[in-house]
C-alpha cells in the first residue's frame, strides 16, 4: 500500500554533501504515490544539478525569488499553497539558522514562511557543527513552532569523523514524512462520506447534473482513513481513483444516493454531506430521446421538475442519528446561508465555501473554506484540498469526541 497518495511533496534541497541522496529521496517519494517539486538553493546547485532533479521529478526545478519569469509561471505563494508539505532534506546549518531568524532572503526559506502546511527538516553536517550550542538552540526554535526535524543519525561522515550529523535514512525520511499524515483521531469510527455531483436523467441521452469534480469528498474520505477511520464513500460519477481503503459505493442519481446513505446511516458514527445533490429532478424521464419540436410557436420546451429528497436533513433527524456534517457552496452571503442551514438542517458543523470564486471550490485543487458549530466560527487559509481535508477532519473530530463524551 503506498502510503504518500496523492500527496503533494515541496522538497527544499541546501547546500550540503548530502545533496547527492535527494535525487533517491525523490524517487522515494514517487514510489509512495506523492506528487514532488523541488526548490535548490544555491549552495545545493553546487553539489548537484538541477538538471538531474528536473529529470526525476518531471517539473522544473525553483531556483529563484527574484525572477520574473518562474514569479509568472508559479509564483512562491503559489507554490507554498500547493503543497501539503514542505521538506528540506538535506538542511544546512546555515539554512537552519536562517529558518529559526524566519528570515525570507533566498526561495527556499521564502516558501517556509508563506506555507501552511506541515514543514519538515532532515539535517546533515559535521558532527561538530551539530553539537554546536548554535544549531541546537535553533532547531530547538523550529520544533517550538511545530516543524519536525527527522534525524540525524549517527555514523560515519563525509569528513572522515564519526559521530551524529548523517542524514536519516532516505526510507525513514519517507516513514517519518508519511506519519506526518497521519493520526490516531477517528481509530474505528464509521464515517460516511457522499462526493460528486449527482446525475438526473431526462431521457436515454440527456441528464441534469452540477460541476462537481468530487475531489473535496475524495480529499475528505483520504484524510478520514489517515485519521484511522473506517470509511464508506458514496459518490456520484467523477473522474477520480477512490482512497484504497475506502468501500465505494458508486451511485448515479439523487433518489440512489439517498437509498445508499439511509441503508448505511444507522451503523454510521460520523456523516459526512459533500456531495453536490441535485436539488430537483424531471417529473418524468421519458423512454426515448426527446425530439426537436420546430413547430414549437413560442420556440421553447419546458420540463417539470420534482424536489429530490433531502439527504442530509434525513441523516440528521433519522433515529439512530450521526454526528453529522453538511457542506455549504454558495455565491454570495456565505456565512448567513451557511449559518441558516446549520440550523435549519440540525447540523452539527457545517463547511461553507464559496463556489463563486473560480481559483478555489469545483474543479479547483485548491479551496478556502469557513467551518460552523453553535456559535463558532473558524476560517481555514486557501490551502489544497488535501490538507483542508487534514484540519476539517481535525476540527471535525474534536467536536465528535465531545459530542460523544
Ligand atoms: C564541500 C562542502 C560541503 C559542505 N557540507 C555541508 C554539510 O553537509 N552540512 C552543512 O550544514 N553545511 C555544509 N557546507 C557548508 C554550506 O555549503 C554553507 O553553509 C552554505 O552557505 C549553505 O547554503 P544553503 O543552506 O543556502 O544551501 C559544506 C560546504 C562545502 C564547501
Amino acid at each position: 500500500m503506498q502510503t504518500l497518495t496523492n500527496k503533494r511533496i515541496l522538497l527544499g534541497i541546501t547546500g550540503g554533501i548530502a545533496a547527492y541522496k535527494a535525487a533517491e529521496l525523490v524517487r522515494r517519494f514517487q514510489d509512495q504515490g506523492a506528487e514532488v517539486q523541488v526548490v535548490m538553493t544555491k549552495g545545493a546547485t553546487e553539489f548537484i544539478t538541477p538538471l538531474t532533479l528536473q529529470a526525476l521529478s518531471n517539473h522544473p526545478v525553483h531556483l529563484d525569488l527574484l525572477n520574473t519569469e518562474t514569479e509568472s509561471a508559479m509564483g512562491h505563494i503559489e507554490l507554498a499553497r500547493w503543497a501539503d508539505l514542505i521538506i528540506v532534506a538535506p538542511a544546512t546549518a546555515d539554512f537552519i539558522a536562517r529558518m529559526a531568524l524566519g528570515r525570507g532572503d533566498d526561495l527556499l526559506t521564502t516558501l517556509c514562511l508563506a506555507a501552511e502546511c506541515r514543514i519538515a527538516i532532515a539535517p546533515a553536517m559535521n558532527q561538530a557543527m551539530w553539537a554546536k550550542q548554535a544549531t541546537q538552540e535553533n532547531c530547538q526554535h523550529l520544533l517550538d513552532r511545530n516543524i519536525s526535524i527527522f534525524g540525524p543519525e549517527e555514523g560515519l561522515q563525509a569528513c572522515g569523523e564519526t559521530g551524529v550529523g548523517r542524514l536519516l535514512d532516505i526510507d525513514e525520511i519517507v516513514i517519518e514524512a508519511a506519519s506526518l499524515f497521519s493520526s490516531n483521531l477517528l481509530t474505528g469510527v464509521k464515517v460516511l462520506i457522499t462526493a460528486g455531483p449527482t446525475r438526473e436523467a431526462i431521457d436515454p441521452v440527456r441528464y441534469i447534473s452540477n460541476h462537481s469534480s468530487g475531489k473535496q469528498g475524495f480529499a475528505l474520505a483520504q484524510a478520514a482513513l489517515e485519521a484511522g477511520a473506517i470509511v464508506t464513500l458514496v459518490s456520484g460519477p467523477t473522474n477520480l481513483d477512490p482512497p484504497d481503503r475506502a468501500t465505494l459505493v458508486p451511485i448515479i442519481s439523487a433518489t440512489q444516493m439517498y437509498d445508499a446513505v439511509m441503508a448505511e446511516v444507522a451503523d454510521t458514527d460520523i456523516f459526512i454531506g459533500v456531495a453536490a445533490v441535485a436539488d430537483y429532478r424531471p417529473a418524468k424521464v421519458q423512454t426515448q430521446k426527446i425530439k426537436k419540436n420546430p413547430a414549437a410557436s413560442n420556440k421553447s420546451m419546458t420540463l417539470d421538475l420534482v424536489e429530490n429528497p433531502d439527504i442530509i436533513a434525513a441523516v440528521a433527524n433519522s433515529e439512530k442519528r450521526p454526528f453529522t456534517v453538511g457542506f455549504a457552496a454558495e455565491t454570495d452571503h456565505l456565512i448567513e446561508y451557511a449559518r441558516k442551514k446549520l440550523e435549519q438542517k440540525n447540523l452539527d458543523v457545517i463547511v461553507a465555501n464559496n463556489v463563486a470564486d473560480t481559483a478555489i471550490g469545483f474543479n479547483s485543487d485548491n479551496n478556502q473554506t469557513t467551518v460552523l458549530w453553535e456559535n463558532h466560527v473558524e476560517e481555514l487559509p486557501m490551502m489544497s484540498k488535501s490538507n483542508i481535508s487534514i484540519r476539517i477532519i481535525e476540527l471535525i473530530s474534536e467536536r465528535f469526541n465531545l459530542a460523544s463524551q
